[in-house]
């Protein structure tokens, strides 16, 4: 194995002493990059996800060009239901579409067990042609959808505002979600599994709609299934981060889960989870996407101010609370890349 040159993610995953904040950001790897477009420009989304050269070059563009501290393997989360038998299409301006949604017990017939060694040896491979490139310069991250959030691209088949057929099924076929979230949980441990084995460092749950349900059914529907996740993970010491979005509601299961690493979105005080939670984890976040289409003076406010908040001391992976949006000039999150390594130092010495 090669030992990384820049650790300085995982050791602030496991609140180990830091130089400086390291900094990632959630779909680092995409639209908001000319030279993501360069490549997308030739080849469909899905063909970028299913080869492992193409999947390897664009996950290196964010290190090589912005130059943050981990890189985040390129995938989506809908390749698990598409391993369980669920093909799905990727639409311009629309996002990805499921042509058969799963909306009765005739339709989940269809979700079978997967093998990642098989059915996902795409991501496999590109995880460990990645590491190759990377050649230990930064710590590679691995990641899933949590079942809740996977269920409701199964169920809706696709994007949705008031997630509708999936709330439908939860309140009037209750069994039946749990069933497919407990053959989701299954899969998605079966994968996080196997990108550990195949070399990630690091792996991200995303809970993207756990904030659309109320406190019970976030915690019958989501949490339960992230909680089974997270058991059935093999892992040696590799981080987890488990990121929820809107969940104000479930902090302290979310922080009871097992997990490493809270990932916050903005609209909570990272200072005030951190008084609450103390040592308990790390946190990641939590800058709003959106402070980067400002100007660079105040980039470095806003990150200051969230340096301030979580103050002294590791245990802080700086990121954005949810992902970077396509139309953010990269000159900007180069500035916020280089605020976060030159102002976060002085939090750091002892
Ligand atoms: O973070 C990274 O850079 C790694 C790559 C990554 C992608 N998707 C690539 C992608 C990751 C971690 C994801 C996760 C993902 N995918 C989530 C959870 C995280 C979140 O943002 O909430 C969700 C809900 C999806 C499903 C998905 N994939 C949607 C809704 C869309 C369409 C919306 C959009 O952003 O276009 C995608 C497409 C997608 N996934 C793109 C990329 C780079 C853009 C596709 C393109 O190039 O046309």
């Amino acid at each position: 194995m090669v030992d990384l040159q820049n650790d300085l993610f995982l050791r602030a995953c496991k609140r180990l002493p830091v130089e400086r904040t390291p900094i990632w950001v959630m779909r680092q790897a995409g639209r908001y990059l000319p030279e993501y477009r360069a490549v997308r420009q030739q080849f469909d989304f899905i063909t970028m996800c299913k080869t492992p050269e193409l999947a390897t070059e664009v996950t290196l563009q964010p290190i090589d060009i912005i130059g943050v501290d981990a890189a985040i393997i390129f995938s989506d989360i809908l390749v698990i239901p598409e391993a369980m038998g669920m093909p799905f299409e990727m639409h311009e301006g629309r996002g990805p579409v499921f042509p058969s949604p799963i909306r009765n017990e005739a339709d989940a017939k269809i979700l079978k067990d997967i093998d990642p060694a098989d059915d996902l040896k795409y991501v496999l491979d590109a995880v460990s042609l990645t590491k190759s490139e990377l050649n230990g310069r930064v710590p590679l991250i691995g990641f899933s959808g949590s079942p809740w959030t996977l269920l409701t691209y199964m169920v809706e088949g696709q994007g949705s505002k008031t997630f509708s057929a999936v709330k439908k099924m939860i309140y009037s076929n209750p069994k039946l979600a749990h069933s497919i979230l407990n053959k989701i949980a299954d899969a998605v441990s079966a994968y996080l599994s196997a990108k550990i084995e195949a070399g990630v460092n690091a792996v991200q749950i995303f809970d993207t709609w756990g904030g659309i349900l109320s406190k019970d059914d976030f915690e019958s529907f989501s949490m339960q299934y992230i909680s089974k996740v997270i058991s059935q993970v093999k892992r040696k010491d590799e981080p987890l981060i488990v990121f929820a979005k809107g969940v104000h509601f479930s902090l302290d299961q979310l922080a009871d889960s097992g997990a490493d690493v809270l990932g916050l979105d903005w609209t909570m005080d990272i200072g005030q989870v951190r008084k609450k939670f103390g040592d308990k984890v790390a946190l990641q976040g939590n800058l709003d996407p959106t402070v980067l289409y400002a100007d660079h003076e105040k980039i470095k406010q806003e990150a200051v101010k969230i340096l301030n908040a979580f103050g002294n001391g590791s245990g802080h992976i700086f990121n954005l609370g949810h992902g970077i949006l396509p139309d953010v000039p990269p000159e900007n999150l180069k500035a916020l890349v280089n605020v976060v390594k030159e102002e976060s130092v002085v939090y750091h010495t002892a």
